[in-house]
């Protein structure tokens, strides 16, 4: 039997517990043993729960079990998990993570610090919730180089943004909605703002040009102002706004980038809506690839986490090498990216002329105080320079 300890008896936390419990045996005959929680950390007690006979309160009494051998952390956030993460890694434990802000900044430390212990440190619930993609990062696409990953990364956001699509709602009722129904959180700003979907395209990025990739240095822009007239004129284009997190690689390096995007029918990710994530990747030797699922939510995160218990299981006395080292990579400037760009402006068309040369100017039945278009294909620093001369800018939304 191998003894494991759950720290943060949360929805992913009881989410573990939950699904040891449900695949018991499948669970066992894969990991070649048992797998029994012995300890549950958290602040809390449950006193209607029989998982109160496993709470502790001192994340020590676990470090100094030497029974303990794998240890999830279901937290969140960066402090304390950090501190704990860390002290069970210097005890010789092996652990993983559903938590994409300790990852996305102390991942290569820890992955560090696991080798040096001869344990894992593993994270594939960190991004995408259910999909594997971390493991077929590390281990599935490793003959390529990959070239580009472009992913819908945050479930919470997609849903809002096929729900504006759906029933043409404003940006604050269809939060009011997410909210009532539990697909967004009570704060919203990680989500709203793109700063979760940024940690999540910092450590695929991180994966992929194997240095550590700082999510502060990537740009990012969230859907706090796409509104239901954004959405009337990409419906008139046959388009969908998502929030895309991606990552490519260029000739001096590699860019990253979040923003809201317009995607047309013929677009990988078009009909990925809802609560559901997906991430396309471009390998040199691959081609394409899809992972498409359940990117969010109690089971199929934890199905994550437990995946890589069983994993660790199997490989107790040895580290499986990820290949993401401390070294910092400086990324290149978003601006460098070429695309087409969706604009809403209160100039006039001769201005826009002036300005953007060619164009393509979209109109939407009922609105005529402003004009909408789309540009020819341009870098962003010469789309800020014609945005500029133009003036009078309500909107501009980069187009996939
Ligand atoms: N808030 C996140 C989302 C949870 O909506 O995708 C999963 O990381």
């Amino acid at each position: 039997m191998i003894q494991i300890a759950v720290m943060g008896y949360g929805t992913i936390g009881s989410g573990v517990v939950e699904v040891l419990e449900i695949n018991r045996d499948s669970i066992a005959r894969r990991a070649g043993e048992e797998i029994a929680v012995k300890y549950v950390l958290d602040l809390r007690d449950f006193p209607d729960d029989p998982i109160q006979k496993k709470i502790v309160h001192d994340y020590q009494e676990i470090v100094k079990d030497p029974q303990v051998r794998i240890v999830v952390e279901t937290m969140g956030g960066v402090e304390p998990a950090y501190t704990f993460v860390r002290a069970m890694l210097q005890a010789g434990k092996h652990v993983t993570t559903s938590n994409k802000a300790l990852v996305a900044e102390k991942g290569a430390e820890l992955i560090a610090l696991a080798r040096e212990k001869n344990v894992n440190f593993m994270f594939e619930a960190s991004v995408g919730g259910g999909i594997p993609i971390i493991r077929s990062l590390n281990s599935c696409l490793t003959a390529d180089e990959v070239e580009e990953i472009t992913g819908i990364v945050n479930g919470t956001t997609n849903y809002m943004l096929t729900r504006m699509s759906e029933e043409g709602m404003e940006f604050g009722d269809v939060l009011r909605e997410a909210q009532a129904k539990g697909y967004a959180e009570k704060d919203p700003t990680a989500d709203v703002k793109g700063y979760d979907a940024c940690r999540k395209i910092a450590i695929l990025t991180s994966l992929v040009c194997r240095q550590q990739v700082d999510f502060e240095d990537i740009h990012t822009e969230g859907i706090t102002n796409i509104s239901a007239v954004d959405i009337r004129y990409a419906k008139a284009m046959g388009r969908r706004i998502k929030l895309l997190a991606a990552s490519r690689k260029v000739e001096d390096g590699y860019v990253a980038l979040v923003a809201p995007c317009m995607l047309d029918a013929s677009h990988p990710l078009y009909n990925v809506n809802d609560v559901f994530n997906a991430i396309f990747v471009h390998g040199n030797v691959l081609g394409d690839a899809m992972f498409y699922g359940s990117g969010a939510g109690k089971l199929p995160t934890a199905s994550a986490v437990v995946a890589d218990v069983v994993e660790m299981a199997k490989h107790l006395d040895v580290n499986i090498a990820v290949d993401w080292s401390l070294g910092k990579l400086e990324l290149v400037d978003h601006r460098r990216l070429r695309s087409r760009f969706f604009v809403r402006t209160a100039a006039d068309r001769d201005a826009v002329g002036q300005a953007f040369g060619t164009v393509e100017f979209v109109t939407v039945e009922g609105i005529t105080d402003e004009c909408g278009f789309l540009t020819q294909e341009m870098s962003g620093t010469e789309y800020e320079e014609r945005a500029e001369k133009l003036g009078g800018i309500l909107q501009m939304i980069r187009v996939q």
